[in-house]
């Protein structure tokens, strides 16, 4: 078969960024991805404020994605977007935009799953970033996700391990509020952790059956240790800030580890792929590197635009949608709780 000129549009609206993205059979043109400052205010997402924001954003995101790829409105093959999880306000900007636009041109609409995008991101066509064989073990670490899923194919999925509350980002973001550091406040920490002794402190791991995570129990360990050290000393916090992100760091780079260990030996497989905005952290991309030479792993971590959310990852599930001419009809609905 000769091969088809297919251009599709990702939107991406499910939390806090309004993302547009166009991709070429496979390839990405642009990805272009707004981002909301008006929740660092709040230390957090706020619903509302998200959704009045991808309102406001989504037509000229999407107006710069078309033009960043030099194609026009006339030349998509599709339109794909992000159905959920997420946010139901957030998302139903995104969805009925992808509704609208999809019934206008008369072209085919794409629903995509997020956290399934999220893993096949690693399949965008991109030089010198390996992609990850079949089956292999995806991590998504993110302020909104925390999961470990069996990937048999590209539409072929199981979650084996997940959080059963905070997400790993959320525990980053949480801790640094604690200890009275900006949002989101992950990057800090991990740059803060580099300068400080990881063994200074210790905060017990939670114990939670088989692969699931559980990060509240560690944020309260964190909030009770802060308390009562800065009754003794009112400047611990300061004299110590180093040392207690290090320590942070340790732990919950253990707990991510230690899961993936057993995962790994549950499976057989030790192809491991990460995405979210944590695969950014240095704590756990060394602890990545060293699982190569201890246990035989092959990890694979996507460019940093595409672990982040962003709708190029949305993009390339149309793509790969689209091949199969996988398609939505126009009556589809957000589903703020979507499972894999
Ligand atoms: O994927 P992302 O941009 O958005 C979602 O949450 O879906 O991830 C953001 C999260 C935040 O919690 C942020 O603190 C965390 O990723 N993060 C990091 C680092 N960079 C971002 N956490 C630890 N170390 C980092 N270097
Ligand atoms: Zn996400």
């Amino acid at each position: 078969m000769a091969k088809q000129n297919i251009f599709i549009l990702g939107i991406e609206s499910s939390c806090d960024d309004t993302s547009a993205a166009v991709i070429h059979n496979g390839k990405v043109l642009s990805n272009v991805v707004a981002s909301q400052k008006i929740h660092e205010a709040y230390g957090g997402v706020v619903p509302e404020l998200a959704s009045r924001a991808h309102q406001q954003n989504i037509v000229p995101v999407v107006h710069q994605a078309l033009k960043k790829a030099n194609i026009t409105k006339a030349q998509l093959s599709a339109i794909a977007f992000t159905r959920g999880p997420g946010l139901m306000g957030s998302l139903l900007v995104g969805t009925s935009f992808a509704k609208s636009l999809a019934y206008g041109l008369n072209i085919p609409l794409i629903d995509v799953n997020h956290m399934q995008a999220h893993i096949l991101a690693h399949f965008i066509e991109e030089t010198n970033f390996k992609k990850p064989p079949f089956p292999f073990l995806a991590m998504t670490i993110s302020g909104g996700h925390t999961q470990i899923v069996n990937v048999e194919d590209y539409f072929s999925m199981m979650v084996i391990g997940e959080t059963i509350d905070d997400a790993v980002g959320e525990a980053y973001d949480k801790s640094g509020k604690i200890l009275g550091l900006g949002y989101p406040a992950g990057p800090e920490i991990d740059k803060r952790a580099q300068l400080g002794n990881p063994k200074a402190f210790t905060f017990t791991k939670p114990k939670v059956d088989g692969l699931n995570f559980s990060f509240s129990g560690l944020k309260t360990a964190i909030l009770y240790f802060i308390q009562k050290e800065t009754k003794a000393n009112p400047n611990f916090i300061n004299e110590n800030i180093n040392d207690i992100c290090a320590s942070i760091q340790y732990t919950i780079i253990g707990i991510l580890i230690d899961k993936l260990k057993k995962a790994t030996k549950a499976t057989g497989i030790k192809h491991i792929a990460i995405g979210g905005g944590v695969s950014a952290n240095s704590g756990i991309r060394k602890a990545l590197q060293d699982g190569e030479q201890k246990f035989g792993w092959t990890t694979y971590i996507p460019k940093f635009e595409y672990t982040t959310d962003n709708a190029a990852m949305i993009a390339i599930v149309g793509y790969l949608k689209f091949l199969e001419a996988n398609f939505a009809e126009q009556d589809i609905m957000a589903s703020a709780r979507l499972k894999i």
